[in-house]
């Protein structure tokens, strides 16, 4: 398997990204403003995220998704990895990344790999989604901030 960035003219996996975010209008928006990158083995595509500068020296993982078969084998934790040594390449001083409160396998993933919680965007998913979620049991409501210095 290796990551790489994913080029202009290449099609980017709508199915996965979807995964991280119902939202096809989001969805849309951080891969015109982000940039791409897969997980692949050949041909097929095992993961996805995407990077998207938010503020100067600020970068965000504003998506990550592997392929539900191929979950829980370590794909997402590298996808993290090289998200945050990607960043660190590019200059930037602080990555950041965001989550449901609900989402307890994604908030050990993203401690696991260094980052820190810092803040809660409350109401974030009422605010953005016109559709209640569920996960884990919970309705996601509030989006769990987390950063890390590079
Ligand atoms: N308690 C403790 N640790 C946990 C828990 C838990 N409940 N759940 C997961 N983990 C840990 C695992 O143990 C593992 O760590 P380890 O290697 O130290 O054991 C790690 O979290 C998960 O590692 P991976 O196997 O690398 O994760 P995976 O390949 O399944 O990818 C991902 C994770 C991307 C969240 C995947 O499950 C997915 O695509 N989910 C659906 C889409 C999604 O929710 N995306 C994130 C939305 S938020 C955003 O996009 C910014
Ligand atoms: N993902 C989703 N849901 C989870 C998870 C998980 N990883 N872990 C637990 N839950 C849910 C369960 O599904 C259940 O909800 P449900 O009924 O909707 O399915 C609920 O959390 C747990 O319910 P109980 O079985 O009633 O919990 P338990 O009797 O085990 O008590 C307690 C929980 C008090 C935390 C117990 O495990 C304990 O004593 N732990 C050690 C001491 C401790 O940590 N105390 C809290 C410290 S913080 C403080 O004291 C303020």
């Amino acid at each position: 398997m290796e990551i790489v960035k994913l080029a202009s003219h290449e099609q980017p996996p709508m199915d996965l990204l979807l995964l991280a975010d119902p939202s096809p209008r989001l969805v849309e928006e951080y891969i015109e403003r982000g940039q791409c990158y897969v997980a692949q083995a050949g041909k097929f595509i095992l993961g996805v995220y995407v990077l998207l500068p938010t503020r100067p020296d600020t970068v965000e993982i504003v998506n990550i998704a592997v392929d539900e078969r191929h979950q829980g084998q370590g794909i997402g934790k590298k996808l993290v990895n090289h998200a945050i040594e990607t960043a660190r390449q590019l200059g930037y001083k602080t990555i950041e990344i965001g989550t449901g409160n609900s989402s307890i396998g994604q908030l050990a993933l993203y401690q696991k790999c260094g980052f820190r919680m810092t803040w809660i965007d409350r109401d974030f998913f009422i605010r953005h989604y016109e559709e209640p979620i569920y996960e884990n049991g919970m309705q996601v409501i509030d989006m769990v901030r987390l950063s890390q210095d590079l």
